[in-house]
């Protein structure tokens, strides 16, 4: 595949529209838990009862609740006790990526390995949150999650445009330029504006769009724009610190604003980098997750 012209581009990215809006739509319960979450009426036992209803997704939470990541000293038993523990935001978000990634599920084929690309996720949602809480960002469980889902727009590519994804790794080798400048250059559109479009289409809350639709372009960002410094800084300390592998090594500066907004010193950036390690190694049960 070569760069093309103007009119096939056009062409393409109009298909690829088509596609995302034939994606599947997240679980009828997860959509449900989203509505609830947001209503200050709803209980926690409403909450639960939302999520018995489906029993894989029960069974993954309390999984997740009870690992090493969360690290509580007693036994998480049923879906009630994990909301009052946990929280509605987590376990809104908890609903909403093993709801997403359901939707990607299948080996990786040549060229692109899942664990690796979802280990960068789990250690870029892991530094997003370190940030959050850092400048106490009104939600760290938000900055978590975006950063689980920011890179939502390659297993799309992936998944659904295979061959040419092929082509997009073997040309990020060959020109050495990051996965986002050569998907724009053979594709017309990075996976990061395919992302926003993913989470317009299932009414993803803004934060966490912020997070996948700026993630490399945040001085772009209007309304969330600390949750796309955020994503991004995660992302290339975790590039820095090589945790998992996301289709390219090329690792660009924080820019002033970014470290400005996000009071990123060398000291503070050093620590974030070693607390990093010791959570990593403690969120092995995310590392199961895209598995549903
Ligand atoms: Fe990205
Ligand atoms: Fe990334």
């Amino acid at each position: 595949m070569i760069e093309k012209d103007n009119k096939e581009i056009q062409e393409r990215i109009e298909k690829i529209i088509e596609k995302v809006k034939a994606l599947p739509t997240l679980s009828l319960v997860v959509a449900k838990v989203i509505q609830v979450v947001s209503n200050p009426l709803t209980s926690a036992s409403d909450l639960s009862k939302i999520i018995t209803v489906d029993q894989a997704l029960t069974a993954k939470v309390l999984r997740l609740a009870n690992s090493a990541f969360y690290g509580f000293p007693f036994r998480i038993q049923n879906i009630a006790h994990a909301v009052s523990i946990l929280g509605f935001d987590t376990i809104r978000n908890l609903a909403l990526t093993v709801s997403v990634y359901k939707i990607f599920t299948g080996e990786g084929k040549e060229g692109f390995s899942h664990q690796e690309f979802w280990k960068h996720c789990v250690g870029v949602a892991i530094c997003a949150s370190l940030l959050a809480k850092k400048i106490k960002y009104k939600s760290s469980e938000a900055a978590f999650t975006a950063g689980l889902l920011h890179d939502i727009g390659k297993n799309f590519f992936e998944q659904y445009m295979h061959k040419e994804y092929v082509e997009v790794f073997k040309y990020v080798k060959d020109n050495k330029v990051p996965v986002y400048e050569a998907e724009k250059r053979l594709i017309g559109i990075d996976h990061s504006e395919l992302g926003k479009l993913m989470a317009e289409k299932w009414n993803l809350p803004i934060e966490l769009k912020a997070g996948i639709a700026y993630h490399h372009y945040p001085e772009q960002e209007k309304d969330e724009q600390v949750m796309a410094y955020i994503i991004n800084a995660a992302n290339i300390l975790c590039k820095q610190k090589g945790i998992g592998f996301a289709g390219d090594d090329i690792i660009e500066p924080i820019s002033k604003e970014g470290r400005l907004l996000l009071n990123l010193d060398g000291t503070y950036e050093e620590m974030i980098m070693n607390s990093l390690e010791t959570e990593i190694k403690e969120a092995e049960a995310f590392f199961n997750m895209p598995q549903y």
